[in-house]
């Protein structure tokens, strides 16, 4: 119980922007000084109060090793994730096998903590340890033409035992636009609470895109694509009424099953009351991106 994740944010809280600019300088400090890092002051300042380890680590979505929330925690040990591999190919300039252990040193790792919005109308609060998508991609040299980027899951059934379902095409694929994988906000995370990214929530690394739906944050990540074509994704192939390219978090878009207005913190307890859900899950710098677009058509 001590663990019990209690809500305390309301709308003014949610300052993410001032909140990872902040970490970088909390970051910079602390490693100035050469002092051990913690996330404390950080949290306590922006009242973003992490869901617990346990929660993250526990209810989970993670279909190559079953759909039921438990399965991937008790199904995703025997998955291995070293050494690991992602290739990077399509419109870059340096297109290669990248050995993941090589390329995290080169890269400037820290804690963000972003609220989580599952498309099932949950959610959670998560620090993150990631860099961004950005520098990766000025490591490999995106080329003009690139519009897009696709990512796949590593396929692997003798060690995946829900792929043995056709519920997905195998692989897991999704996509983003090259603006939005560019966004500062959004992260290639390799660990949670400071550990090493857990099998069942996508080791070794997997994407993060906080104000989309948590099914585009695809997990254990082995390719990743520059296009110029707009890529698919696994669950617009299953069901494009259901689930758009684009997946923003929308109040005003109800999925055609269930409502988007309002979500249940996973933690809250069973009678915690259900929070009002905002739009881009409350990071409004984003909404730039979308300018000149209708998001109802564009789900
Ligand atoms: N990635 C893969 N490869 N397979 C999946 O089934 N599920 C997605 C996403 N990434 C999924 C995936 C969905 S629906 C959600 S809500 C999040 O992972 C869940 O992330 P979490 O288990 O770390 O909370």
């Amino acid at each position: 119980m001590a663990n019990r994740w209690r809500n305390t944010l309301t709308t003014a809280d949610v300052t993410p922007e001032a909140m990872f600019l902040n970490r970088r300088q909390v970051m910079a400090g602390a490693a100035a000084m050469g002092l051990g890092l913690t996330a404390a002051p950080l949290r306590a300042a922006t009242g973003l109060e992490p869901n617990s380890y346990e929660d993250i680590t526990s209810y989970n979505n993670y279909y190559e090793f079953g759909t039921g929330k438990e399965d991937p925690a008790r199904n995703a040990g025997q998955l291995t994730t070293d050494p690991w591999t992602i290739k990077i190919d399509g419109l870059v300039e340096k297109p290669g096998d990248y050995v993941l252990s090589d390329l995290i040193p080169q890269m400037t790792t820290e804690e963000r903590i972003y609220r989580f919005r599952c498309v099932e109308a949950w959610s959670m609060v998560v620090p993150w340890n990631g860099f961004e998508l950005a520098d990766l991609l000025d490591l490999v040299g995106v080329k003009p033409e690139a519009q897009y980027v696709a990512f796949e899951t590593l396929y692997r059934p003798e060690e995946m035992p829900g792929t043995r379902f056709p519920v997905l095409d195998w692989p897991y694929r999704e996509g983003l636009r090259l603006d939005e994988a560019r966004h500062p906000l959004t992260l290639l995370a390799t660990g949670i609470y400071g550990k090493p990214m857990p099998n069942q929530n996508g080791a070794p690394i997997r994407l993060v895109v906080p104000w989309k739906y948590g099914f585009k944050y695809i997990k254990s990540i082995t390719r990743i694509t520059l296009t110029d074509k707009q890529p698919k994704t696994s669950w617009n192939m299953a069901n494009a009424r259901e689930y758009g390219f684009y997946s923003n978090v929308n109040p005003q878009v109800d999925h055609p099953r269930w409502s988007q207005a309002t979500e249940r913190r996973i933690g809250g307890g069973l009678f915690a009351r259900r929070e009002p859900t905002l739009m881009f899950n409350g990071y409004d710098e984003v909404a730039s991106l979308y300018e000149a677009m209708d998001l109802r058509k564009n789900f």
